[in-house]
């Protein structure tokens, strides 16, 4: 019997900056997915507790063409790591999916390392990454898949998306980190995720990479749309710098002031907040013992995640930093 486990993850902040090269501080959370089973056959047969129909794909898949959708991150992996056999087995996860807590990049770890991946975490993220890329067809970044393939518990993880190093942050104990469903289903996503990435792509064409962009070199940019885009990406990787130093530093109001600026910049600058997540995050802040709140992730609905003095919020997961992916029996 093979037993492999992935968690989810969260992101305290660097929000769209990972497909640019920019800095990010997610953490791996004690909720996740697990895949059992065994070793055998010519296909990768997997069924969920959460889904009709099962995933059953050939060893020579496309993961492409590949119903129900669900099943297509499983396709998607099959087609990383190439697995000399077929596997048969379960998936159980404690994820919402489709939350905002990376359930794919969860069940795309997991499946990888059932699947007998051999490798870095650096490198499991990067099959991971690219699975979800033909399964999704989203041209996401890889921090969800690294969070959960190399997290630290008690710790976030601070990662230079453009040298791909990783290093752990410890998060304090008497700090509560609650994630809160928006409840809004995020539609569209994929095209606004693409388009967005587009036009920051275009203001790196004028100014070079945004990663060492400053904000004189947005006086070059004549486009206030593609302003605006460069501009959240060289303040966001300021606020993740800033992120690591408040938390390590035990500045909690200075990490919290810095959430909040990060939602704005998404919401006014990057345009990938939505009403319901702002009144969420409003109503978040304003209540006592929270330090900060912003929209994580891709935005566009999901969740919002708040830094808060223990027990400030009833509502939500109440999440800790959890350690990467592993494989538990084999
Ligand atoms: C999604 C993507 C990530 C990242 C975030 C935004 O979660 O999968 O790679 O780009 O959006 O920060």
């Amino acid at each position: 019997m093979i037993r492999a486990h992935a968690p989810g993850r969260v992101n305290l902040i660097g929000d769209h900056t990972d497909y640019l090269g920019g800095l990010v501080l997610p953490m791996a959370v004690d909720l996740g997915t697990t895949v059992e089973g065994e070793a055998g056959g010519d296909r990768v047969v997997l069924r969920s507790a959460n889904e009709d129909e099962p995933a059953v794909i050939p060893l020579d898949v496309d993961p492409t063409t590949v119903a129900p959708a669900w099943a297509r991150y499983v396709a998607g992996v099959v087609a990383e790591v190439r697995p000399a056999t077929g596997f048969t087995g379960t998936v159980m996860t404690s994820l919402p999916i489709g939350g905002g807590l990376s359930s794919s990049a969860a069940l795309e770890v997991a499946v990888a390392l059932a699947l007998g991946f051999e490798g870095s975490a650096l490198e499991l993220a990067e099959a991971c990454q690219r699975a979800e890329q033909a399964a999704s067809g989203v041209p996401s970044g890889i921090m969800d898949q690294l969070a959960s393939a190399a997290g630290v518990e008690n710790h976030a993880l601070l990662v230079d998306c453009r040298s791909l190093d990783f290093r752990p942050v410890a998060v304090p104990d008497d700090l509560e980190i609650v994630v809160v469903d928006s409840g809004e289903t995020r539609t569209l996503i994929g095209s606004a995720y693409a388009e967005r990435r587009a036009q920051a792509e275009m203001a790196e064409m004028v100014i070079g990479p945004l990663r060492d962009a400053n904000t004189l070199d947005l006086q070059r940019l004549d486009d206030p749309l593609l302003a605006a885009r460069a501009r959240h990406v060289i303040s966001e990787n300021a606020r993740v710098w800033a992120f690591a130093e408040a938390l390590e530093g035990g500045w909690p109001d200075e990490a919290g002031a810095l959430m909040a600026a990060s939602h704005a910049s998404l919401r006014d600058d990057y345009e990938v907040s939505t009403p319901v997540l702002d009144t969420l995050v409003e109503r978040l802040s304003a209540r006592p013992g929270v330090y900060g709140a912003r929209l994580t992730g891709a935005g566009f609905g999901g969740c919002v995640v708040a830094l808060t003095t223990p027990g400030a919020l009833s509502e939500g997961w109440k999440v800790r930093p959890a350690a990467g992916a592993r494989v538990t029996s084999a």
